[in-house]
């Protein structure tokens, strides 16, 4: 699948908030594009740990910081584009093939995922330079605009 950076997209989720406190909810096909097969989530992150570091053939996925806050460093091998979430009712979607870096830089972040297939270990690509030779025509990063 030919997907590129501005397929993924920052997404509203529903919240309603009272008194009492907030609830805040997304569904398959209404509020995200696909079926939900997988929920996980990250947390005990330690201070300045990295995680992601990979794409994915054909996964798609929803990442929302439901507790504190990180970075998400978005790449399709040509640009890319960083993502701070810190609210738990904004959702990233994040298409097939694009490669992601997570950066905690502070304590006590929950970064739950909501994923369109079960896991398998065959969809991810975790070599850097495998995915740019997959994404770029040429196989060689355009300078300046290759991943860090
Ligand atoms: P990985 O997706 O590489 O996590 P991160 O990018 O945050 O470091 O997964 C880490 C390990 O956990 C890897 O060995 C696979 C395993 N894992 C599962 O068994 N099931 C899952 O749903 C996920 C997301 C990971």
């Amino acid at each position: 699948m030919n997907t590129v950076l501005s397929d993924c997209r920052l997404l509203d989720l529903p919240k309603l908030s009272d008194e009492r406190g907030s609830l805040c909810f997304f569904e398959a096909g209404r509020h995200i594009p696909f079926p939900i097969q997988r929920i996980y989530y990250l947390y005990d992150v330690p201070v300045n740990a990295v995680r992601g570091e990979h794409a994915h053939r054909a996964l798609q996925q929803v990442i929302v910081a439901i507790q504190g806050e990180f970075r998400i460093t978005l790449s399709d091998g040509t640009s890319e584009l960083t993502h701070v979430l810190n609210r738990p009712d904004l959702g990233l979607y994040i298409c097939p093939m694009i490669w992601r870096r997570i950066e905690f830089q502070a304590s006590a972040a929950v970064c739950m995922v909501a994923a369109s297939a079960l896991y398998e270990e065959a969809d991810y690509i975790r070599d850097k330079s495998e995915f740019l030779r997959m994404t770029t025509s040429s196989g060689v990063p355009i300078p300046g605009q290759a991943i860090p």
